[in-house]
């Protein structure tokens, strides 16, 4: 496993540019699969998981081609419709997979997939949106098979707002007869994207963004390209990386709007931020000052924002509360934080972060995609050395991480 080596200390300052959004490129590429022809995409992050997904597509049947900018699937030859288990373990988010074969073929098998450590993560409701459309599911020896004649639209009521099960509705009811109606759906920017790209080759829904989605079905789509919109969690990563530097740092590619409750906290916790068009420009304070953080669906605040939150509260002046409220088990990465200093009270979904002066370089290891940006931002506020292991994690979700973060003044390198 590799490890970044981080000097601490410096203030970070300077104009960084945010790649393209890992959580809508996955559905996207997903859906690719539904256009029985070529599909473009552009600003796609070149991450492990994107990776991950290609594999899967050219496993299925696609062909590929990828340079730096641009990523062309044809997606005419799929003959197979069954996603191995060596790749459904390694990311769960290839579970959406299910949703796009099924919506052109009327088939699909998978098993339970896999993905970060951050709790069981059942499919439990995209299961229950499967048949609601009409699919037969049979479950055996760890592999579910998805099949059926026609599949049906219908209206789907969603017990909790899931992303994924969200994503899935959508796919699997793009060329469904009659139309699809999903309440309680998910709100993310990234199903918002994940219809722009679908209108853009040809299907019919409305109302991603709210928590009432309708989906006509279609009976055919087009060829067409489609840029990815920016990654907000990596946007919102790197202004924390500001934060927790007293840097003052200036974001480009971003869409303000899908950070707000980020902004806004920021903002409590005593930065100044100014919004022009697609850059957000961010200055620190001398000290941070504590705040209470509680997770939610779109737009409250992003659960995939709590770890790394919590690295810039463990210097704030006084006691934070954090409450979890949407992954059971996301706090893996507070003892490894504990070892460079950070005062972490875990008690079930709430964390209390006593803010300390400083924090010191140390040797620690990375738990899961978002726990280990935590801990690479914690070194970059440490003096002295900091080894973050494990960053396969990180460069899951991560495009050029440490390059990013060098290029406004950290120092970080990467041991293979
Ligand atoms: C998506 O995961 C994101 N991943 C996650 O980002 C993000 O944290 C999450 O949405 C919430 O915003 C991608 O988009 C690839 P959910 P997803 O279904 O779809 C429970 C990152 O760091 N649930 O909204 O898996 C589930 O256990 C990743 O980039 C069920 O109980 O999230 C969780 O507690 C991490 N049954 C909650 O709902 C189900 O069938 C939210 O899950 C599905 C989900």
């Amino acid at each position: 496993m590799s490890t970044y080596v981080i000097s601490g200390g410096k203030k970070l300052e300077g104009v960084v540019s945010v790649s393209g959004s890992k959580n809508a490129s996955l559905p996207i590429l997903a859906a690719c699969v539904l256009n029985n022809g070529i599909t473009k995409l552009y600003n796609v992050p070149n991450i492990h998981d994107t990776k991950v997904m290609l594999d899967i597509l050219k496993y299925l049947g696609c062909r590929i081609k990828k340079n730096r900018d641009k990523i062309v699937i044809d997606a005419r030859k799929i003959e197979k419709y069954e996603i191995p288990e060596e790749l459904m373990r390694k990311m769960r988010s290839s579970v959406i997979l299910a949703g796009a074969l099924i919506g052109r073929f009327k088939k699909a098998t998978f098993s339970c997939p896999g993905g970060c450590d951050i709790g069981a993560r059942p499919i439990d409701l995209h299961l229950k949106v499967f048949e609601n459309l009409g699919i037969n599911i049979v479950k055996d020896t760890g592999y579910i098979q998805c099949k059926c004649d026609t599949i049906e639209a219908s209206k789907i009521t969603l017990d909790f707002p899931s992303v994924g099960a969200t994503e899935n509705a959508i796919l699997a009811s793009v060329f469904a007869v009659g139309t699809t109606t999903i309440i309680n759906a998910a709100m993310e920017p990234e199903i918002v994207d994940l219809q722009n790209f679908l209108n853009k080759i040809g299907a019919k829904i409305n109302g991603a963004g709210t928590n009432e989605i309708t989906i006509k079905g279609v009976t055919n789509l087009k060829d067409s390209g489609y840029k990815v919109m920016p990654d907000r969690i990596e946007a919102g990563t790197l202004l924390c990386a500001g934060a927790i530097t007293g840097g003052n740092i200036t974001l480009k590619n971003v869409i303000p709007e899908h950070i707000t409750p980020v902004i806004q906290k920021l903002e409590e916790c005593g930065c100044s931020l100014k919004i022009k068009g697609d850059q957000i420009m961010l200055r620190s304070p001398k000290k941070l000052k504590a705040i209470d953080i509680k997770t939610m669906p779109y737009p409250g605040f992003p659960t995939d924002m709590q770890a790394i939150f919590a690295s810039i509260l463990t210097i704030a002046k006084g006691t934070s509360v954090i409450i979890e409220n949407i992954f059971e088990n996301r706090y893996k990465y507070a003892s490894e934080l504990g070892r460079m200093g950070a005062k972490f009270t875990i008690e079930g979904r709430t964390a209390i972060i006593k803010g300390v002066r400083k924090l010191n370089g140390a040797n620690v290891q990375a738990t899961d995609l978002r726990g280990g940006a935590a801990l690479v931002l914690a070194g970059l506020a440490s003096k002295g050395k900091t080894r973050v292991e494990n960053i396969e994690y990180i460069l899951r979700g991560y495009e050029n991480l440490d390059t990013k973060l060098n290029s406004i003044g950290a120092k970080i390198t990467k041991e293979v």
